[in-house]
């Protein structure tokens, strides 16, 4: 079997708890003259949870009968603990029946030490036990430290994509709006019904970070068309509404929940709840529900900023057109769900508002 060197073997803290201060004198001998350098040595059971969390020993050696806290009330304060690396609690006993052993290993005892103690075979076995617990120390630590270093890559790399989303997400509405705000108030608001609406945490957040990309096929759409002051003519109009099959292409081949979600709302956010919307006119709950909740979100943001093409509606008249529009472009519940708390997506537009021109 594999050992550890004995040097540092010989560093590891040994407790050794006994009442009487012969059978303490004597193991001390014995465990320095084989080299053990850090032993601590109690007389005083009552003083071994608070030696333990100073010293954090690698084998506690116990005995049993002692007044104030016996033994097995002293493992019951370390069991309590629940230290995953509670080290090795080896009982030093003259008592030899089956039943007080086996109380003893239920208590939390490894194992046991008999009085009067033979020093070789007292040697052998504190070796043994110090190396078990060194190497199960090391596994553990190494597995704790493995551990974290994943999260932490998982968490830069979900960052990163994070902020490539973003930054595409800005880069296709910047064309046609002064600061890219939209985008994060729209998105804000699309997390918002979804919490309303009852989704789960994490599905929030996935919307949170899905929704920027709902124009992004706008990156296919002509500056003279996108950014054309006043309104589109027929085939302007047709070219203009492509942008939401743009988007979903764009979107297309990656199977992350987030990229999923992304492309589900690019192509559905411009479907309207009566069927009349685009591009494939799908109606009710044919629409998928993110594609429902961006576009009441993408529509009251639009309403209340400016475009090239209108100017920003004052508050009532956008609220009035949500409500008009129940059951007919949006999604009845989620229209109702914001009708009831107007005022929580005001809120969101008014932390984000669009900087006026310099
Ligand atoms: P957008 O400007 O981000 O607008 C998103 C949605 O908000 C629109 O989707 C529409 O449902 C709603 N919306 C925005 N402004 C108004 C408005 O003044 N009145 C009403 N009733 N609804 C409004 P829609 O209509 O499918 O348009 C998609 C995109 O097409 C718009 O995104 C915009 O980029 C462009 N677009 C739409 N109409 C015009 C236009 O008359 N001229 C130009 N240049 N672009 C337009
Ligand atoms: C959810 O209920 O948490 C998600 C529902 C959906 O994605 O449509
Ligand atoms: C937009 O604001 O989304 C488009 C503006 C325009 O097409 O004129
Ligand atoms: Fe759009
Ligand atoms: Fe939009």
């Amino acid at each position: 079997m594999y050992a550890f060197s004995d040097k540092n073997l010989h560093e590891q803290t040994i407790f050794i708890v006994d009442d009487e201060v012969v059978n303490l004198k004597l193991l001390d001998k014995i465990l320095t003259s084989a080299g053990y350098s850090n032993l601590v040595l109690i007389s005083d059971p009552r003083e071994v949870l608070s030696l333990y969390q100073e010293h954090r020993p690698s084998l506690i050696l116990l005995d049993l009968n002692m007044p104030g806290l016996d033994g097995y009330q002293v493992m019951k304060q370390l069991v309590s603990l629940e230290d995953p690396l509670l080290p090795p609690i080896v009982i030093l006993t003259a008592q030899h029946h089956q039943e007080y052993l086996l109380k003893a290993l239920e208590a939390g005892a490894r194992d046991f030490i008999s009085k009067p103690f033979d020093r070789r075979e007292l040697l052998m076995r504190v070796k043994n036990f110090l190396d078990a617990h060194v190497a199960h120390r090391l596994v553990r630590n190494q597995k704790d430290h493995l551990e974290e270093l994943v999260q932490q890559r998982t968490l830069e790399l979900q960052e990163t994509r994070l902020e490539i989303i973003r930054r595409l997400g800005h880069a296709a509405e910047y064309r046609d709006e002064e600061t890219g705000n939209h985008i994060i108030r729209m998105s804000k608001m699309c997390a918002l019904l979804a919490r309303k609406a009852g989704w789960s945490e994490q599905q929030c957040n996935l919307i949170l970070s899905a929704s920027p990309m709902h124009d992004i096929g706008k990156i296919g759409i002509p500056d003279a068309i996108l950014l054309k002051p006043g309104k589109l003519g027929r085939d302007e109009w047709l070219t203009m509404k492509t942008h939401a099959e743009i988007g979903a292409r764009l979107l297309e081949g990656n199977d992350s929940d987030l990229m999923v979600m992304a492309r589900e709302i690019a192509l559905n956010h411009h479907e309207k709840w009566d069927g009349s919307g685009y591009p494939a006119g799908l109606k009710g709950k044919d629409i998928p529900m993110s594609g429902r909740i961006a576009a009441l979100a993408d529509v009251f943001d639009a309403l209340t900023s400016v475009r090239p093409y209108k100017k920003a509606w004052p508050l009532e008249e956008a609220v009035q057109l949500i409500r008009d529009n129940r059951g007919k472009h949006f999604d009845p519940e989620l229209a109702d769900l914001f009708l009831d708390d107007v005022q929580a997506f005001v809120d969101i537009k008014n932390a984000y508002q669009d900087l006026p021109e310099e």
